[in-house]
């Protein structure tokens, strides 16, 4: 187990564009080992490389806690509907906001081996992929909150 450092909001690693993955080195198969382990600990659904400090193109989710995903160099093939609901994000601790995302999103990407794969998601999965990759541009889920950001406390007690 190695936890990594989560990096928060205001942090400008945060903010810039990752960097495409051109070969899993055995450093990139630790990042990945670390990022599972970082995501768990924190008991988080999805977690982007930049939110550890690394400015590569590589997101983990798992949205049921026994369905790991590691996608490299992910794109966006193709998204419908709509989903309006709470997101957060364990770089913006403590805090939650409503996000519109796509209910659908098709996605191109590598796996650990460099092989390229397609994955669908719907609800939270599709939820998720938008939002991860979202980070890999340098972005996070506050730019796009309807409304106010709110402290996740005051929402569960409604
Ligand atoms: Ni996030």
């Amino acid at each position: 187990m190695a936890i990594r450092n989560i990096r928060e909001i205001g942090d400008p690693v945060l903010e810039k564009p990752c960097k495409e993955v051109k070969e899993v080195t055995p450093r990139i198969r630790q990042l990945i080992d670390d990022m599972f382990d970082t995501l768990y600990e924190a008991d988080g659904v999805g977690l982007a490389a930049p939110q550890v400090g690394i400015l590569k193109r590589i997101v983990v989710i798992d949205t049921t806690g026994d369905s790991p995903l590691v996608l490299i160099n992910p794109r966006i093939l193709e998204t419908s509907g709509e989903q309006t609901g709470y997101e957060g994000c364990l770089s913006v601790p403590g805090k939650t906001g409503s996000v519109t995302r796509p209910n659908y999103v098709k996605a191109l990407a590598y796996n650990e081996d460099m092989e390229p794969f397609e994955i669908e998601g719907t609800e939270l999965l599709a939820r998720a992929i938008m939002h991860e990759l979202d980070h890999l541009e340098g972005h996070l889920y506050v730019e796009k909150v309807e409304g106010e950001l709110q402290d996740i406390e005051s929402v569960q007690e409604n």
